[in-house]
């Protein structure tokens, strides 16, 4: 029984000393170790956004199964896009004393009261994928390059211009993901890095004149709202001239803008669809980009993000030191969170196919 206590102490200790972002570095015991804190498995609280989004529904089973194949219970929630349901969610798993949160914010700011509870609790936060802002309730966080998305979509758009045989300048129309999740600046950003150069020496235009963040950006990452800004953004500034370019920040948008695309004449009696990026792999745009409509995606292993998480919580609960290779770029408004990254990949037509299937992230059946 005294030793019951001891090591569930020395794992709250560690419990704490994480949370406080003091990471210890106590290598976990063994069967046969005594001193150093043992993972005690308890209950883990994921929180995701949406499943309206394909992306969040995979995120949420690789967690779910990765967590209980290593022993840990686990309380998944979805939120629908919902904050106040999200905060709610959060809380609850603050009440029912979850014992670590990995959290996917709707908006990165919304959730810092109920993730100051959680400190108060001592119950560690993870990040996933999005940063909590504004807190010094978040411990850790791990996501891909999320700079580099965007540098790889830009690239992907000018390769795809040239391809197309189309003269310059070409005509290009930018969107940007929802403006509360700290990723979608990133993306921009990264992207912007390579295509403004490119709009100032009139390689692009762009003819809306709609290049601001604010602007571009679409509330919630809500394909309608896309499709609608793309329709207007047709009948105000292509009345007399084609678009040959879009830069769409995920795959959800690149399909609502190619739904207006057709809508207004693209793709068929030879007026050539224009070059559509995108993100996330999605297996409706994969399929899309399969057959030569959707240029590109970026392909996120959503299934290697579980996994850095779930090795997170195990390195969290069990008092050891906590993976990470970037501590500089995600500051959050309050801290630098200390954060594991993971590296992007874009794919198109020619590529597309064989890294998913290389990935085992889909079946050949699902691609054929
Ligand atoms: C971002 C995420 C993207 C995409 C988007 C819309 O935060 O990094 O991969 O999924 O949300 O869900």
């Amino acid at each position: 029984m005294r030793k019951i206590l001891a090591i569930a102490a020395a794992a709250a200790l560690a419990l704490t000393m994480s949370a406080c972002g003091r990471d210890t570095g106590t290598p976990a015991t063994g069967a046969s170790g005594s001193s150093a804190a043992v993972a005690v498995k308890g209950t883990i609280g994921v929180a995701m956004p949406t499943k309206t989004s394909e992306r969040w529904i995979k995120d949420g089973d690789y967690i779910k199964q990765q967590l209980e194949a290593a022993g840990y219970t686990v309380n998944l929630v979805y939120a629908n896009d919902d904050i106040p349901t999200q905060v709610t969610q959060v809380n609850d798993m603050i009440t029912k004393k979850n014992q670590l949160l990995i959290v996917a914010a709707i908006d990165g700011v919304a959730l810092k009261g109920a993730l100051a509870e959680a400190k108060a609790a001592g119950i560690p936060v993870v990040a996933y994928d999005r940063l909590l802002l504004q807190t010094d309730a978040v411990s850790y966080y791990t996501t891909f390059d999320n700079f580099k998305v965007g540098v790889l979509q830009a690239n992907s758009l000018l390769d795809g211009l040239a391809a197309s045989g189309k003269p310059k300048p070409w005509n290009v129309e930018l969107f940007a993901g929802s403006p509360d999740d700290n990723n979608a600046t990133f993306f921009f950003n990264g992207a912007m890095s390579i295509l403004q150069p490119k709009i100032d020496d009139g390689t692009i235009k762009i003819p809306s004149a709609e290049t601001d963040f604010k602007v571009v950006a679409t509330l919630r990452w809500d394909a309608a709202v896309a499709k609608k800004r793309m329709e207007n953004i047709l009948t105000k500034s292509y009345a007399s001239t084609d678009v040959n370019g879009v830069l769409a920040p995920y795959d959800g948008l690149s399909r609502g803008i190619i739904a207006a695309l057709k809508g207004s004449g693209y793709g068929t009696g030879g007026k050539a669809l224009p070059v559509v990026t995108g993100q996330d792999a999605e297996l409706e745009s994969v399929k899309s980009i399969l057959a030569g409509e959707q240029y590109s995606t970026v392909f996120k292993n959503t299934r290697d993000l579980a996994a850095a998480a779930v090795k997170m919580v195990q390195e969290i609960t069990g008092g050891t030191t906590v993976t990470v290779n970037d501590t500089t770029s995600y500051n959050n408004g309050i801290k630098n969170v200390p954060t594991q990254l993971l590296q992007p990949q874009v794919c198109d037509k020619s590529t597309c196919k064989q890294i998913l299937l290389d990935a085992n992230y889909y079946t050949a059946d699902q691609l054929a």
